[in-house]
């Protein structure tokens, strides 16, 4: 047999809870493990509703969300969480420094059996390119590039099999663009075999550097376009 998709919609839809107008229709989508999916697509067509529902960070309407060719039971979702992370373009710091939004997950219920490893967010902070004292800065004090590199070690410390990154580099300059690029290509390539990544972007470019299989998504609804050259 087979080995399930890692991350599965089937038949799912999101509908404007107050006007019911349809935001995402039917979608059917399967990622494997090893897969890298880009989605590209107009601003508004549904790429971060269609990410928030596959998150289960926002109410489905219909269809379903499968997790290892299952079903997310209610007292599954901690796991889920732990396990399907979500990155967003405008990275939610908590004050203080670097290590405290580092060390903020593990005063989580969700992950009281592990605990903050400073070496390994040192090492990630260095693999981005930030020095000794990145971890010492001050939240309020970072650029947006620092900001969503700091947003993103604190997800990746925590191993996550599967990244959904809501165009994580839409406002950064070039450096701090690729230092992102790195961090998740890192990730990546410790565990291909049980990873996988949906990252949306609007930069063809970048799409070309981070995916594999690429979507479109318009009007609310995803298609995968049949590859032109073999
Ligand atoms: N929670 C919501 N309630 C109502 N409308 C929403 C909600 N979230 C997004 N929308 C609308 O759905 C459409 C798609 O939004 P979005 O997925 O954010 O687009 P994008 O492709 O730029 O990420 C937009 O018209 C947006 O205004
Ligand atoms: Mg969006």
């Amino acid at each position: 047999m087979t080995a399930p998709y890692l991350l599965e919609a089937r038949g799912l839809v999101r509908r404007d809870p107050r006007t019911a107008t349809t935001l995402l229709h039917a979608t059917a989508f399967a990622l494997a493990a090893g897969q890298r999916a880009v989605i590209t697509g107009p601003s508004g067509s549904g790429k971060s509703v269609f990410m928030r529902a596959l998150a289960l960070l926002d109410p489905i309407d219909e269809g379903r969300v499968l997790w290892h060719g299952r079903d997310i039971d209610r007292h599954v979702i901690p796991r889920f969480r732990r396990s399907v992370a979500y990155v967003r373009q405008r990275p939610a710091l908590v004050e203080g420094s670097v290590e405290d939004n580092l060390r903020y997950p593990y005063s989580l219920h969700a992950y009281r059996d592990v605990r903050f490893d400073r070496g390994l967010a040192e090492r990630l902070a260095a693999a981005a390119g930030r020095g000794d004292d990145f971890l010492a800065k001050r939240a309020s004090d970072l650029s947006g590039g620092e900001a969503q590199v700091a947003s993103l070690i604190r997800v990746l410390q925590l191993a996550p099999e599967v990244l959904l990154l809501d165009e994580p580099t839409a406002s950064l300059d070039p450096e701090s663009t690729r230092a992102i690029e790195a961090l998740v290509t890192d990730w990546f390539d410790a565990d291909r075999s049980r990873r996988a990544s949906i990252w949306v972007s609007h930069d063809p470019v970048q799409a070309e550097r981070i995916g594999d299989r690429r979507f479109t998504m318009r009007a609310g609804a995803l298609t995968e376009p049949k590859e032109t050259i073999e």
